[in-house]
């Protein structure tokens, strides 16, 4: 059994992030979380950091550490998405406030600190919210760069075009010119795009089955799916609501669920109508470099079969 993968994520909760960070708890054999960094995203840092605190201490993990990061992009205003989490960024059930304590250290620092500490080649970085924090830390420590084993981050589209604008997927659109440095960074990529988030639809059944759980982390999840559902099902007329962060994590357990092609993706930051968006070079035309692992497929099944199982450890 090889040991498990040292990660550190990056997250902007968001009732998806919540559901990814509960399914990266309740996995210890497959992952190490060295911590949780908050960045501004779905909704602003000071609500990012305490939504962390929240989902942790749901899994009872008081001893986790989490750290506020940046509150804004690197060259833009910051845009959020509360019409799709609600004001909190957890809206749905009612949350405690919580008790563990927020680090004192910025997550660029914990983030710098640990990838020098730890050997080279150790520490997956997984971003399931804008890129700011990341790259930041790359801007201010480039010694670092070359330790990162890898990043899978949940941001883009192609086939499945944009989200928040015609042409981009929010956590890239948050952030372009920090999309820009990350993939433009050389550590290798796995970048779990809407093309594949939105085939893991929470269908009635699939949130029917964290309710039949019977425990509070499982109603938890059912009613963060419940509210952060209507959205989508209601602008894409689907029976649920496509489940990003968690696929990030769900890779690193069971990779063979997901399939793509390793291409170039650029990002787009001067676009009039285009900026934020990921120009995946699917079909090999452009003499780009591929950078990424650009996933298009996942076993819908398989993904919430895993994510049952272990939320229900929880
Ligand atoms: O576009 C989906 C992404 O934006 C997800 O990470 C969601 O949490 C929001 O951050
Ligand atoms: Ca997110």
């Amino acid at each position: 059994m090889p040991a498990p993968r040292k990660i550190i994520i990056d997250t902007d909760p968001g009732q998806d992030d919540a559901v990814a960070i509960l399914l990266a708890l309740a996995s210890p054999e497959d992952m190490t979380v060295l911590g949780i960094t908050a960045v501004a995203g779905n909704v602003p840092l000071e609500l990012t950091q305490k939504n962390v605190r929240i989902i942790c201490e749901l899994a009872g993990r008081w001893d986790m550490q989490v750290f506020a990061g940046c509150d804004a992009p690197l060259a833009r205003a910051l845009v959020t998405a509360e019409h799709v989490h609600g004001k909190t960024g957890l809206d749905g059930p009612v949350l405690p406030e919580p008790v563990m304590a927020l680090q004192e250290q910025h997550a660029v620092d914990f983030l710098i600190e640990t990838l020098r500490r730890e050997p080279e080649g150790a520490v997956t970085l997984c971003a399931l919210g804008p890129l700011t924090n990341i790259a930041t830390a790359f801007d201010s420590a480039p010694d670092i760069i070359g330790r990162v084993k890898e990043i899978v981050l949940m941001g883009g589209a192609y086939f499945e075009v944009g989200n928040i604008t015609p042409a981009a997927e929010f956590n890239i659109y948050v952030d372009p010119e920090a999309a820009e440095i990350v993939f433009g960074s050389g550590v290798p990529l796995v970048v779990l795009p809407l093309d594949v988030t939105h085939r893991a639809l929470t269908t009635s059944e699939r949130v029917e089955a964290f309710r039949a759980m019977r425990t509070e982390v499982g109603n938890m999840v059912a009613e963060w799916t419940d509210f952060f559902e209507r959205y989508d099902k209601m602008k894409y007329g689907a029976d649920g609501a496509p489940l990003h962060d968690p696929c990030v994590i769900a890779w690193l357990i069971r990779p063979e669920l997901f399939s793509g092609r390793h291409i170039n993706v650029e990002i787009e930051t001067k676009g009039t109508y285009t900026t934020g968006m990921t120009v995946a070079d699917w079909w090999g035309v452009s003499e780009r470099k591929p950078n990424a692992l650009f996933i298009r497929d996942v076993d819908a099944e398989g993904f919430f079969t895993l994510l049952t199982e272990r939320i229900a450890r929880l």
